[in-house]
C-alpha cells in the first residue's frame, strides 16, 4: 500500500537525525527505504517466482576436528540485543530477564562463550548489537565479566535509530512528553549499516578474523557451535543462515525459497505473501525450511558488498505499524520503516543453507516460551549448553489475558516454573497462579472461570485437573 508522503517529511527526517548524530550512511539508507515506503513498495515475492529449496543436513557432513577447530578460532560473535520485547510487554532488552538459577539469557551467553574460548583455545570476542534503549541496562549486567572484553574489540556497537513516521503523511513524529518514543531501532537488518559505520568489520579483518556469527540474544540454543564454524568454512560460502524444518507451529512464518530469475536463496516471509499463494506458504511438504536467524558472513565478502553498493545493501521493507506510544493506544499510529538481518542472503551469489536440529532454535519470543525455558525441559550443563531432557518439547499455550505481559507471568509462576519435562502439553485458561515443585505430566488443560491457585506440590495430570488440590483465590 502506498503512504501517502508529504514533501517535507524525508527532509525534516533527515534533519532529525543529522541533529541527534546519526551517521550519514545510515541517513543515506535511511534515505532509500524511505522512498521505498512513499512508492508503495511491497516486498511481495509472488509463489510462481519461486521454488522450494532443499538442503543438506548437519548431521550428515563431515566437519574434520582441526577444520572446526581453526574456524572457530577465526570467528567473531554477534548477538542481536537491540530489540525490546515489546511482545512480552517489556521496554527493555528480553536478555535480561532471568532464565534460571539467578542467571539471565545475557549470564548464559557469556558463560558459553567463556566456556568455548577455554576449549578451542579460541578468542572469540562476543560483541552485542545493543540499541539506544538497551546499551546502558546491557552493559551494567555484562560489567561482572571482566574477561569477556577482547582487547582492541569493543564489547557492544549501537544500532542506528530512525524516527517514527506518522502513518497518515510519513512526517516524523514528535512527542515532547517522551521524546524517546519518537524514535526506533531500524530492525536488525541494520546490523551491516551499523557494523560499517562503527568501522568494526575493517577493525575486525585487521585483527585476523574472517567469519562472523550472528544471532538473536533471545535464542540459547546458537552456541557459536565449531562445528557449523567448520562447515562454513569449508563451504567457503560468502553467506550462510542456519535452517530448521517447518512444523505446523510455524505453518504461518517464513521460509526458505530459491527465485527462479536468478537462482538466488530468498527468505520469504508471510507479509511479503499474496493472499492467493497463502496456501502454498503453509504446506509444509513444499516449502519445507525456516531460518532460524542464526547466520554466519564472511567478513571480506560482506565488506565488498556493501562497499559496491554504496554502504546499502537493498533489503525488502518491513513496514511495521504501531502507536507512537506503544503502551498508549490513543497515540497516533506510526510506520517504522525496518530491515531483517536474514534477507541478505539474496544479495549474495553462493549463499548456502544447512539443516540443523531444533536445539539450535530455542526462540523466546512470548511468554510461553519462556516458562518452557525457565522449567526444566532443558538441563543446562558445565559448558552452558541447554540440553534438552526429555523426549521433546512440550506444547504450552497460557491465558493471554493473565500472561501475556512477562510481570503478570511473573506474580502468577512467583516459585519458578513447574516440572514440565513429561509434559505433552500444558494450556491454561483463565487466572491460575502456582506453588512450589509443581509436576505437569502428559496433557494438561486448566479452565477457570475466577481466580485459582495449584498447590505447591500438585502432580498435574496424572489425574483429572479438576481433581487437583487446587483452590480459588
Ligand atoms: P524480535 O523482533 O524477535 O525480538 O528480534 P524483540 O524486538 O526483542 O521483541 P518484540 O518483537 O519487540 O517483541 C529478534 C532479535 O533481534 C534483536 C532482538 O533483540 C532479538 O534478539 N533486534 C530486533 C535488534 O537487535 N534490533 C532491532 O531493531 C530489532
Amino acid at each position: 500500500m502506498a503512504s501517502k508522503g508529504n514533501p517535507q517529511g524525508l527532509d525534516l527526517a533527515r534533519e532529525k537525525m543529522r541533529q541527534a548524530g546519526v551517521d550519514e550512511v545510515a541517513i543515506d539508507t535511511f534515505a532509500h527505504y524511505y522512498r521505498l515506503l512513499e512508492h508503495g513498495e511491497t516486498g511481495m515475492i509472488t509463489e510462481d517466482s519461486i521454488e522450494p529449496l532443499d538442503m543438506e543436513s548437519l548431521d550428515d557432513v563431515e566437519v574434520p576436528e582441526d577444520v572446526a577447530a581453526d574456524a572457530i578460532r577465526a570467528t567473531a560473535v554477534i548477538k542481536l540485543n537491540g530489540g525490546l520485547g515489546t511482545s512480552m510487554g517489556m521496554d527493555r532488552a528480553k536478555s535480561l530477564l532471568c532464565v534460571r538459577r539467578g542467571l539471565s539469557f545475557l549470564d548464559i551467553i557469556a558463560r558459553q562463550v567463556l566456556h568455548l574460548r577455554k576449549q578451542y583455545d579460541a578468542p572469540l570476542p562476543l560483541m552485542f548489537m545493543n540499541s539506544f534503549r538497551t546499551s546502558a541496562d546491557t552493559m551494567a549486567a555484562l560489567a561482572r565479566y571482566e574477561d569477556l572484553p577482547v582487547e582492541g574489540l569493543p564489547l557492544e556497537f549501537l544500532q542506528n535509530k530512525e524516527p517514527k513516521l506518522l502513518a497518515a503523511d510519513l512526517m516524523p513524529a514528535a512527542y515532547p512528553k517522551a521524546p524517546d518514543l519518537e524514535w526506533c531501532p531500524p530492525g536488525h537488518g541494520d546490523i551491516y549499516t551499523a557494523l560499517r559505520g562503527t568501522g568494526l568489520l575493517t577493525q575486525l579483518l585487521e585483527a585476523g578474523y574472517r567469519y562472523v556469527f550472528v544471532s538473536n540474544s533471545d535464542n540459547l540454543g546458537a552456541v557459536p557451535d565449531a562445528r557449523v564454524a567448520g562447515w562454513f568454512a569449508q563451504s567457503g560460502a560468502p553467506f550462510a543462515i542456519e535452517a530448521v524444518r517447518r512444523t505446523p507451529s510455524d505453518r504461518k512464518g517464513g521460509h526458505f525459497a530459491r527465485r527462479k530469475a536468478d537462482g538466488r536463496i530468498v527468505l520469504r516471509e508471510s507479509a511479503q505473501t499474496l493472499d492467493v499463494d497463502k496456501e502454498a506458504l503453509s504446506d509444509l511438504d513444499r516449502h519445507r525450511y525456516a531460518s532460524t536467524n542464526n547466520l554466519w558472513f564472511d567478513i571480506r565478502a560482506m565488506v565488498e558488498a556493501l562497499d559496491a553498493r554504496g554502504g546499502i545493501l537493498g533489503l525488502p521493507l518491513i513496514r511495521n505499524v504501531k502507536h507512537l506510544d506503544p503502551a498508549d493506544s490513543s497515540t497516533p499510529e506510526v510506520i517504522q520503516i525496518e530491515t531483517a538481518m536474514g534477507a541478505a542472503i539474496e544479495v549474495f551469489e553462493g549463499a548456502r543453507t544447512i539443516e540443523v536440529g531444533r536445539d539450535r532454535f530455542v526462540p523466546v519470543k512470548t511468554t510461553d516460551d519462556l516458562l518452557v525455558l525457565r522449567s526444566d525441559v532443558y538441563d543446562i550443563g558445565k559448558d552452558f549448553v541447554l540440553d534438552q531432557a526429555g523426549d521433546g518439547v512440550p506444547f504450552v499455550s497460557l491465558d493471554g489475558d493473565f500472561y501475556k505481559l512477562v510481570g503478570d507471568f511473573d506474580k502468577r509462576f512467583p516459585e519458578g516454573a513447574p516440572s514440565l519435562r513429561e509434559a505433552e502439553s500444558f494450556t491454561v485458561d483463565g487466572d491460575w497462579t502456582f506453588g512450589p515443585k509443581v509436576r505437569v505430566v502428559g496433557d494438561v488443560s486448566l479452565e477457570a472461570s475466577s481466580a485459582q491457585r495449584v498447590e505447591g506440590g500438585t502432580v498435574l495430570g496424572e489425574q483429572d485437573a479438576d481433581d487437583a488440590p487446587t483452590r480459588e483465590t
